[in-house]
């Protein structure tokens, strides 16, 4: 049975459309496999072309990085994702986005209050000190609702 040739560097950075940097950066952080040839250069198998579109659908939809090697971590490293796969976590994807379209209507409501006034009052501005939760617990960015203070949200 013959075997599948492997892909470069540049050939999956032009499939997948990340910079060779990007390819890099997720194998370091394992979320992609690379081996190398003799002379030290990074081999990919095609299977990684699913996985980086999968760290792009996932970063679309806001998952932090951390999130994204989570759900990577569920599939199989070897084969595609089956179609039972793939309604799992569209399931969990879906409510993520849901928590986040609320937070996000929470915070529009909040600048309804705020539209015109530019004050940023500690003391009365809900949109800066929802709750004056700065005066109880908070400092510094914790100001925002916790899903928006997300890196990538
Ligand atoms: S900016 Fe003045 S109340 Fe929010």
């Amino acid at each position: 049975m013959p075997t599948e040739r492997s892909l470069t560097v540049a050939e999956v950075a032009h499939r997948s459309g990340f910079a060779p940097s990007a390819l890099r950066f997720y194998e370091g952080r394992g979320l992609i496999e690379a081996s190398r040839t003799s002379g030290g250069q990074r081999r990919y198998q095609r299977i990684v072309l699913r996985r980086l579109a999968f760290i792009r659908a996932a970063t679309n939809i806001g998952l932090r990085l951390e999130e994204v090697a989570e759900e990577l971590a569920t599939l199989p490293r070897s084969r595609t994702p089956t179609a039972a796969d793939w309604q799992r976590i569209s399931r969990d994807w879906r409510g993520r986005l849901d928590e986040r379209i609320a937070a996000i209507e929470a915070l529009r409501d909040r600048l309804d209050g705020c539209i015109g006034c530019g004050c940023l009052s500690l003391r009365s501005c809900s949109l800066y000190n929802p709750g004056d939760e700065i005066g109880t617990r908070m400092s510094g960015a914790g100001r925002l609702p916790e899903l928006l203070r997300r890196r990538g949200a």
